[in-house]
């Protein structure tokens, strides 16, 4: 926790900002009333993927620990680490039931891009969109011609997302990392670094890779990242990065920062009705 942060502290705020964030990157407009609330503000220190100096977006990707089935599908740990689930409430997934302890479906990762993306798409893995992820899918680089000389590649997935709408979707990005590639910046503690490798197991095939996964949920204004996919990531120089074309920021695939920043917990019920207005 952040040195000389009162933990429980308390804004007024509007319902309709946390919805405002997961709206936007649906591409559809803020759904809530404003209505006035208290909202508990949570200061929270995680893992991620490094965001690179210059980019508009403040924090790193969260990065999701992982373990592989005895069917050898991909499956997402939510209780690593307690309250890790609170990692991923920001652009209002704050209330989105896969970010909630009580989620009652499975953890597996399954290849998801969204609607729009579907048409059109011949990226490696579009025959398997909506398949569970097995770790013998991926491949050792990029096949796509213009990703293939940068290390590792990634599949973007959904997680704890089934029967949800695109709002309340946990996207995130699934990595085979060479382990040469692999680095921890100075925030992270030499025992931690130990922690932190045992999310990311080892390739079944290849002791020289890992695999690894992270939220794909820009922490700039909530866009999608991705990572070998956009043709302007290439063109600017940046194809080596996990990509968001919103605003251009730029992550680190393979290096792991630790961040602080705080989230917000809403009410348990929030009024859907707009208040009538007061006389004055
Ligand atoms: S850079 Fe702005 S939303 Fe990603």
């Amino acid at each position: 926790m952040a040195e000389g942060f009162d933990r429980r502290r308390f804004i007024k705020a509007c319902a309709g900002i946390g919805a405002a964030g997961a709206a936007a990157a649906a591409g559809i407009g803020m759904l809530r009333p404003l209505t006035d609330m208290d909202v508990e503000i949570i200061p929270i220190d995680y893992p991620g993927i490094h965001v690179l100096r210059g980019s508009p977006a403040p924090y790193g990707l969260p990065l999701i620990p992982l373990e592989i089935t005895g069917d050898g599908e991909m499956r997402g740990v939510p209780d690593a680490f307690e309250d890790q689930l609170q990692w991923y409430r920001y652009c209002g997934h704050e209330r989105t039931p896969g970010a909630q302890p009580d989620w009652g479906d499975d953890d597996l990762l399954r290849y998801h891009v969204t609607a729009e993306q579907r048409a059109g798409l011949d990226s490696w893995y579009a025959p398997a969109i909506d398949e569970v992820i097995q770790w013998e899918d991926m491949p050792e680089n990029t096949p796509e011609a213009i990703f293939r000389d940068y290390p590792g590649v990634g599949a973007p997935f959904r997680w704890r997302s089934e029967g949800q709408p695109p709002e309340e979707t946990l996207t995130g990005i699934l990595l085979r990392a060479p382990v040469d590639e692999l680095e921890f910046t100075e925030g992270i503690l030499p025992d931690r670094e130990e922690e932190l490798l045992e999310w990311m197991p080892e390739h079944p095939d290849d002791p020289d890779s890992r695999l690894m996964a992270c939220l794909s949920i820009c922490t700039h204004f909530c866009c999608v990242a991705r990572f070998h996919e956009d043709r302007l990531a290439e063109q600017s120089g940046w194809g080596d990065k996990i990509f968001c074309t919103c605003h251009l920021s730029r992550y680190e695939p393979f290096l792991i920062d630790q961040y602080h920043r705080t989230i917000f917990r809403y009410p348990d019920e929030v009024p859907e009705e707009t208040p009538e207005p007061q006389p004055a």
